[in-house]
């Protein structure tokens, strides 16, 4: 009763067909979010507060959608950014996400708490193909140091700190669903408790501790470009460019950890136009993630002035349903979506999507 690959005519199809194939536990895991899912189901509306102002008569035979993150050219201003355990979705896990990002020149963000050996991820990929680290912070600073360098040496292009998760956040779903499958690779050995779900189970080890002081040690240990990942509030973007960090993610970790943040467009609504007051805006690039699920999502961001967006559950969702040609039909009809969604609203190219385009006066803090 599973529908052909072709049948899936955009990511929210994979998620419904993830749902009946899915095992429980995995979907579990995947879809769940924080208390009562209210940021993960506002992460997916706040786009709809978002109305385009398209441009007519403008010559859109040739659109150009590539652009560059942190120095790296890519296909399209997105990222598959970084969920732990890929094998509960699918047996091969993250590498199947990494051989369809070479297809699409699409950049791949690696967890920390992959459940592939970081190794084995960076193996997968073909030369030259960009990759990034997502950072969990374990308490044993010298573990953290090994990560770290050993990334940079095996080429990896930047380094994401994630820092809202202090502690995982409570996601009841998969609590109920206990955590009892083997597709996790525990970090450094370390027991665990899996009586409160996936989550909590192999997060133990992450430093809760973690502050602004801890930065400048991070500046000393890697020459890698660093990103904080899980930013949500305009003052701490400031103090982020204070800190000589070179990006931020406004993202709250796609409703899984403080329910109630607000979603990355609103923060980024607050967040643009304080950075040009500030004469900011050249010092620092600035992603979202969550909820994006369509090409006029990205349209929307990138109007609002984000450099580009992180995608997260739809592939996990399109790779345990469907495998790697899943993923790679996920990436191309966000493709075919963003060439349509740019010849529709009268941009040519990444540098003339700006604010003018957008409508967004529904946010609060337009
Ligand atoms: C995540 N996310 C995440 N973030 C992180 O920094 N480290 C991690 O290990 C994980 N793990 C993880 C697992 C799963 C199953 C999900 C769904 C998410 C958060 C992720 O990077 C990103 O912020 C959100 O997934 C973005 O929202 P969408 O695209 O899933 O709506």
């Amino acid at each position: 009763h599973m529908p052909p690959l072709d049948q899936c005519y955009n990511l929210l199809d994979f998620e419904a067909v993830a749902q009946r194939v899915m095992k429980r536990t995995a979907w579990g895991y995947y879809s769940s979010a924080a208390d009562d899912e209210i940021t993960l189901r506002e992460n997916h509306a706040a786009f709809h507060r978002i109305w385009f102002r398209p441009r007519i008569l403008i010559d859109v035979e040739k659109i150009d959608m590539s652009t560059t993150m942190l120095g790296t050219p890519c296909s399209i201003p997105f990222y598959v950014t970084a969920t732990a355990l890929g094998k509960l979705g699918h047996p091969e896990g993250e590498v199947v996400l990494t051989r369809a990002s070479h297809k699409h020149n699409v950049i791949q963000m690696i967890p920390t708490l992959a459940s592939c050996s970081f190794d084995d991820i960076v193996d997968a990929a073909a030369p030259g193909q960009v990759q990034w680290l997502q950072l969990y912070v374990n308490k044993d600073r010298e573990v953290t140091r090994r990560i770290v360098q050993h990334a940079e040496r095996r080429g990896c292009k930047a380094l994401f700190i994630t820092v809202d998760a202090p502690q995982l956040g409570r996601r009841e779903k998969d609590m109920r669903f206990k955590f009892t499958d083997q597709g996790s690779k525990v970090q450094e050995g370390q027991a665990t408790d899996t009586s409160q779900g996936a989550a909590r189970a192999i997060s133990s080890f992450i430093d809760p501790s973690l502050s602004w002081a801890d930065i400048p040690w991070f500046r000393s240990i890697t020459k890698m470009p660093i990103v904080l990942k899980g930013v949500q509030r305009v003052e701490d973007v400031v103090r982020a460019v204070e800190a000589g960090v070179q990006g931020v993610v406004l993202s709250n970790h796609g409703g899984r950890q403080l329910d109630s943040s607000r979603s990355a467009v609103e923060v980024l609504a607050e967040t643009m136009p304080v950075l040009r007051e500030l004469g900011l805006e050249s010092k620092i690039e600035v992603y979202v993630d969550g909820g994006v699920r369509r090409a006029t999502d990205i349209l929307k961001a990138l109007c609002l002035g984000a450099r580009g967006v992180g995608i997260g559950r739809p592939f996990l969702y399109a790779m345990s349903a469907y495998g790697q040609p899943g993923v790679e039909r996920a990436m191309q009809l966000l493709k075919d979506e963003m060439e349509m969604g740019m010849r529709l609203l009268g941009a040519r190219s990444i540098a003339e999507l700006t604010p003018a385009l957008v409508d967004a006066r529904s946010l609060a803090n337009h």
